[in-house]
């Protein structure tokens, strides 16, 4: 593993390679403030927009693959870590048009919170914005994975050129592409396998010895570990094979994933960075050698550097199930340097300099939604106040319950967004003149974002933004000024609560605040009645006690504290909820 580097400051590496790519292609536009790579044809009122990102250290991915035919912008974080929640939603303001965006992203924890978020402030903001999440892994199994769920690797390049050609033709809708795109993940296949693990810029030098002669099957594209370690390291044709295997296996219960067809059969033989062209191009030919014992005969196959992780050693096979449909959308040429096939053909690399854009900086003041919903705003505060004077009571109660279970800091969190808000309340003459719903959840969901921190502050972000979004649909229909009736508020808290499960897989009976969430809006649904929902939130809350965490450092927690304490998070969600209708 060379743990040497050229540059070793990761913030500089990754603006300076943004700016280069667009230097060498006059057709992208660099967004400096937004570390964001944009096509400078693209219109997003003629086509549905799709936007990529994720960390950095994936080139290509995902900054080389804008252009026409492919991507309209890519956002970029820096090495290995995901972009944030203000650069997605300033690029799709910037990028997306009225046929709406589609951000299509790799499962990561990080990445699916951050462009959830994003995207339902994006849709506050009067954007039409709609997620696809690939997972194409299958390397680290059912089992293994478990409710963390499959990470995203070199298959997320197919499905952004397939969706990236249909978008281009006009006549598809938001929804239908993110169906379409759902239906090629279901498709697809990969795994992964590298020499040895990688050394990210920046980062202390003596960080490992890696042995010799073994070989890492599974390998992910952030250093991560695979499945096993082949020792001593098998022929180019063995470890193919395994690879194969675990794609191809209908029996093996917990990699097989989908039903592959031999003669609609595409093949992606991806470098993870490392790999000699010499090495690589043989490893392609074995690829195919392999396959064929096989009786498979890809229909297409791309190979070459498309999704890597910094320099690894390492390359991934992928297999899409194709059909006619697929097939055409994958000929379409996409002007790009990243997306090499004999079918596409980079668009000049005439060196002109590099388009900058001024950025704006918060999207907050310039799109700030309006809607002709109403709220009674002093009613409204005054309850906001009660909840947030109570959690800022209960603070150290739940900072205790976490210190048994968690990083002792749930309450502090909470506590740090409650004063923030009642100082909002209190100082902001905002909060006295608006009664625009839109515009007040709009507002007290930046307040949680920028204070309060980690997981549960995204969660409670993406509720927020979700429900202000919701509240904004359900506001265009009306010809005049409303005021927000009860049944709207449980409609809204309804579709808000479906946002945020698309955003977490954690459900009631993880011991986590959806333990207190998802009851008392069901309750709140079915029964109309807040005491019952607040009694249903309190009991979910109580049954958290004696349950064990199933995400989040909780899990690391011995036995015998799960029956010792409730989850901190749902309680301090029903505290919240007590104060906020204490008066109702
Ligand atoms: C992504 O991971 C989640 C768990 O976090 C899982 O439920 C989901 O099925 C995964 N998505 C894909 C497309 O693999
Ligand atoms: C979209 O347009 C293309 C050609 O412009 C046509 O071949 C295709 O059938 C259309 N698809 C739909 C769903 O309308
Ligand atoms: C990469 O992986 C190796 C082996 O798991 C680990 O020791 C090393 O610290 C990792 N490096 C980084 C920068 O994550
Ligand atoms: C929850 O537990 C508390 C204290 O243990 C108890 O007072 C309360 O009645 C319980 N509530 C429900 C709804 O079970």
């Amino acid at each position: 593993m060379a743990t040497q580097h050229f540059i070793n400051d990761g913030e500089t590496l990754v603006q300076d390679a943004l700016d280069g790519l667009a230097l060498t292609n006059p057709n992208l536009i660099y967004d400096r403030a937004n570390k964001a790579i944009i096509n400078s044809e693209h219109d997003g009122n003629k086509q549905v927009t799709i936007i990529s990102g994720g960390g950095a250290g994936h080139e290509p991915s995902f900054a080389a693959l804008v252009g026409n035919g492919l991507l309209g912008a890519a956002v970029s974080g820096n090495v290995f870590a995901s972009p944030s929640v203000q650069q997605i939603v300033n690029t799709v303001i910037k990028v997306g048009g009225s046929s709406g965006t589609l951000l299509v992203i790799m499962n990561y924890t990080g990445d699916v919170l951050h462009f959830h978020l994003a995207a339902e402030k994006a849709r506050v903001a009067g954007f039409d914005t709609a997620l696809l999440v690939v997972g194409d892994d299958v390397s680290v199994g059912r089992k293994r994975s478990g409710r963390v769920g499959r990470r995203g690797l070199a298959g997320t390049i197919l499905v952004e050129k397939v969706l990236g050609a249909r978008a281009q033709m006009g006549n598809v809708t938001l929804p239908e592409l993110q169906k379409f795109g759902e239906d090629i993940v279901g498709r697809l296949a990969t795994v992964g396998a590298a020499l040895g693990h990688v050394h990210l810029p920046g980062r202390p030098k003596a960080d490992f010895v890696e042995s010799e002669d073994q070989v890492e099957l599974g390998m992910g594209i952030h250093n991560e570990s695979g499945c096993r370690i082949l020792k001593p390291q098998p022929p180019i044709a063995d470890l193919i094979d395994q690879m194969l295997d675990q794609i191809l296996d209908v029996n093996d219960a917990d990699r097989h994933y989908v039903d592959f067809d031999p003669k609609n059969t595409v093949l992606l033989v991806n470098n993870l960075g490392g790999v000699s062209s010499l090495e690589f191009s043989a490893i392609t030919k074995t690829a195919i050698d392999r396959l064929g014992i096989r009786n498979i005969v890809p229909v297409r196959t791309y190979a070459g550097a498309f999704m890597t992780s910094l320099d690894n050693k390492g390359f991934s096979i992928t297999l899409l199930n194709t059909n006619d449909e697929i097939i055409q959308y994958l000929d379409v040429p996409a002007y790009t340097l990243g997306w090499t096939s004999t079918g596409s053909q980079a668009s000049g690399t005439k060196v002109q300099a590099a388009q900058e854009v001024e950025s704006s900086n918060r999207v907050h003041a310039e799109y700030a939604s309006t809607s002709l919903l109403r709220v009674d705003i002093t009613a409204l505060s005054t309850a906001l106040l009660y909840a947030c004077h109570k959690i800022v009571d209960v603070e150290q109660e739940i900072d205790r319950y976490d210190a048994v279970v968690g990083d002792g800091d749930c309450g502090s969190t909470l506590g740090r967004a409650a004063r923030a808000i009642i100082k909002s309340i209190k100082d902001d003459e905002f909060f006295a003149a608006n009664t625009d719903a839109v515009r007040f959840l709009d507002t007290i969901a930046q307040i949680v974002e920028d204070n309060m921190d980690g997981t549960s502050g995204a969660l409670y972000a993406i509720f927020l933004n979700a429900l202000a979004a919701s509240l904004r649909n359900i506001g265009l229909v009306a010809k005049k000024e409303i005021v927000v009736e009860p049944t709207q508020w449980v409609q809204a808290s309804a579709e808000a609560l479906e946002a945020l499960q698309r955003a977490t897989p954690a459900r009631a009976g993880d011991r986590t605040l959806m333990d207190a969430l998802e009851p008392f809006i069901a309750t709140l649904k079915a029964t109309r009645t807040v005491s019952t929902a607040l009694a249903a939130a309190r009991d979910g809350k109580n049954k958290t006690k004696g349950m064990p965490a199933a995400f989040g450092r909780a899990v690391y927690v011995p036995e015998q504290s799960w029956s010792e304490v409730p989850d901190p998070g749902a309680t301090g969600l029903v505290y919240f909820l007590e104060g906020l209708f204490s008066n109702w």
